[in-house]
């Protein structure tokens, strides 16, 4: 049976129920994380916490709770070896439809559920993605982790119906992100070209130890947005996001990447990243 977090209880998926007055419902006045899972551990829950609170702070929604412990419990509960974990926090239960918010004491709603996905062995890493590039109508606040996400899974249709993978969305033809992911290039002189931390992306968990992994294997890291154009001259192009871990991006608006196949340096990126990952998962609770 699926358990779930709901308001500090731990219940059968099908007991859990949110109000129809939920912000999180009517206005997508709610946050979220997703935490990967691997060998049963969750991995980076100190960032995914951290951007939480920021998430949270942004937005001046009070929620406390013992977000590790929830994410644990969650794990332990449905023994759950690999996936993720889902958590999100909305402003909580108005009394009748509001653009104002609620009283400031109105309790937030908190849920929590654990979902099973294969990661490490996605097959997918072996053959690379295609994207489509396509505007980033999204709002200009893409730093916070809210769950506005219908622009985005617009877009996933949108890639989806195409027969490819995903979007690349591109403000003034610069690629942002992925519908879901951070989006970054290797220049064919061995320059990792990722986007500058602003307010047009997600500051992606997985990036960090990305980053690191690509500077560690000897590649310079440049923060800056790119073009299209220049993606479409890069050496390699790839992904990064708690779900997809590294995962290589062969094909930009039909246009294939390097010789089309998963780049050497992406390859090696995502190895080194799976390596920390069970590193840490091994010396973790
Ligand atoms: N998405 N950019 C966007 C717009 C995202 O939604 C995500 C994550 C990322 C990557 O962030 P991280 O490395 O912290 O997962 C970048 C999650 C996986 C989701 O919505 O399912």
């Amino acid at each position: 049976m699926r358990i779930v977090y709901l308001n500090g209880d731990y219940v059968p998926k099908s007991a859990a129920k949110v109000s129809v007055f939920d912000r999180g419902l009517l206005f997508s006045d709610a946050v979220y994380e997703v935490i990967s899972v691997i060998n049963g551990h969750l991995i980076d829950m100190e960032r995914h916490v951290t951007r939480l609170e920021r998430s949270l702070g942004e937005l001046s929604i009070n929620a406390f709770a013992d977000w590790p412990a929830i994410a644990r419990t969650l794990v332990a509960e449905n023994g759950l070896q690999e996936g993720l974990v889902y958590l999100q926090v909305s402003r909580g239960v108005m009394d009748d439809r509001d653009y104002r918010w609620p009283v400031p004491d109105t309790p937030s709603t908190i849920f929590a559920f654990a979902q099973q996905r294969v990661l490490v062995e996605n097959p997918m890493a072996a053959t690379g993605m295609r994207v489509l590039t396509r505007p980033d109508l999204r709002w200009q606040r893409c730093d916070i982790k809210t769950t506005q996400l219908l622009y985005a899974s617009l877009m996933k249709m949108e890639a989806v119906a195409a027969g490819v993978d995903d979007v690349w969305m591109t403000r003034d033809d610069l690629v942002t992100e992925g519908t879901s992911q951070n989006a970054h290039i290797i220049s064919r002189d061995g320059v990792l070209i990722s986007h500058q931390l602003d307010r047009a992306i997600l500051p992606g968990v997985t990036r960090i130890e990305t980053l690191d992994q690509a500077k560690a294997l000897g590649l310079s890291v440049e923060e800056r947005a790119f073009s299209i154009d220049e993606a479409k001259d890069a050496a390699e192009a790839f992904i990064s996001s708690s779900t997809l871990l590294v995962m290589p991006v062969v094909e930009i608006d039909g246009h294939k990447i390097g010789d089309g196949k998963p780049g050497e340096y992406t390859r090696k990126i995502r190895q080194s990243y799976l390596a920390a990952v069970q590193r840490a998962s091994s010396t973790t609770a």
